[in-house]
């Protein structure tokens, strides 16, 4: 079965402005990329070709820009505008016609996955084939996330930004679903805070006994930048990582060529389109 993946890059970016005043947050630097490398990488090593990225209405053109058609990187990128932020599960819906009758990823446009044996567990996870897989990564501030608790390694209970729980682990933003994903979604009522809940979609699945959970481990980071801050921390990061190492994270033709999605012409075309710079310098290495 095929499985197809939505990257959710709308928001208003409010906490980040004035930065996010005419450029989508989504777009913005983390140390040498534009943010949204980093969800689509992830995508990408999972092995998922067919991704619709959301955007909000007016801001397409800055995305076509930078990600095209996607053939630059070896997938198929369509688009999609939202009016407004509706919520998580809203992508879903506005990508119903493009989930069609397949398997479907979601992952937050703001959200940063870095962890050892990574790709394995995207691997096993797109194979799931029915019901749904959540990835989930202790936080000290379980209160601003999704939060499960677990028994056994299974999860037993969800709660959307609990004021008091015993569990610090985090349902991060990358979700593996089957297609009832969509059925459930459409069903769901605004909670108080006007707004979809994946959570609910979620309890949905647990309550059939079809939710299942990885684990990112205490070595791997799992970043959200949603504020100005996070910005500064995730880019010191990847600042750090990529020049000890001299290997990019996220770097989207490295990625496609090592699939062998895209061969050494497509890699020099890419040096094109990028001009004289470091990243270039570092696809020419590659070859
Ligand atoms: C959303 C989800 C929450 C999840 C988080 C991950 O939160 O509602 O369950 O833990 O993404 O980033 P929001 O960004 O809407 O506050």
């Amino acid at each position: 079965m095929i499985r197809k993946g939505i990257i959710l890059a709308g928001g208003m970016g409010t906490r980040m402005s004035p930065l996010t005043k005419a450029v989508n947050k989504q777009l913005l630097p983390i140390y040498d990329k534009p943010l949204i490398f980093y969800p689509l990488s992830i995508l990408m090593l999972a092995g998922i070709r067919d991704i619709l990225v959301i955007v909000n209405k007016g801001q397409l053109s800055q995305f076509k820009k930078i990600l095209s058609d996607g053939s630059r990187f070896g997938v198929r990128i369509k688009y999609k505008e939202q009016m407004s932020p509706r919520g998580l599960p809203d992508a879903f819906i506005l990508g119903e016609s493009f989930i069609g009758k397949d398997n479907v990823s979601l992952i937050l446009g703001d959200n940063f996955f870095y962890a050892q044996s990574l790709t394995a567990k995207l691997k096993e996870s797109v194979k799931l084939n029915s019901g749904c897989k959540v990835f989930l990564h202790p936080v000290k501030k379980p209160e601003l996330y999704g939060v499960a608790t677990i028994k056994n390694k299974k999860i037993t209970q969800l709660v959307e930004k609990p004021k008091k729980t015993k569990s610090n682990l985090a349902v991060t933003g990358l979700y593996f679903f089957d297609n009832k994903v969509i059925e459930y979604s459409k069903s769901l009522k605004p909670s108080k805070r006007n707004e979809l809940e994946i959570i609910e979609v979620l309890k949905r699945y647990l309550r059939k006994n079809k939710l299942k959970a990885e684990y990112l481990g205490r070595g791997g980071a799992w970043l959200d930048t949603g504020s100005i801050n996070d910005f500064y921390d995730t880019s010191a990061f990847v600042s750090a990582i990529e020049t000890r190492q001299g290997l990019k994270i996220a770097c989207l033709e490295e990625i496609a060529f090592n699939n062998e999605w895209i061969n050494k012409k497509q890699v020099l075309e890419a040096i094109k389109f990028y001009g004289n710079n470091i990243y270039s310098k570092y696809l020419k290495d590659l070859l």
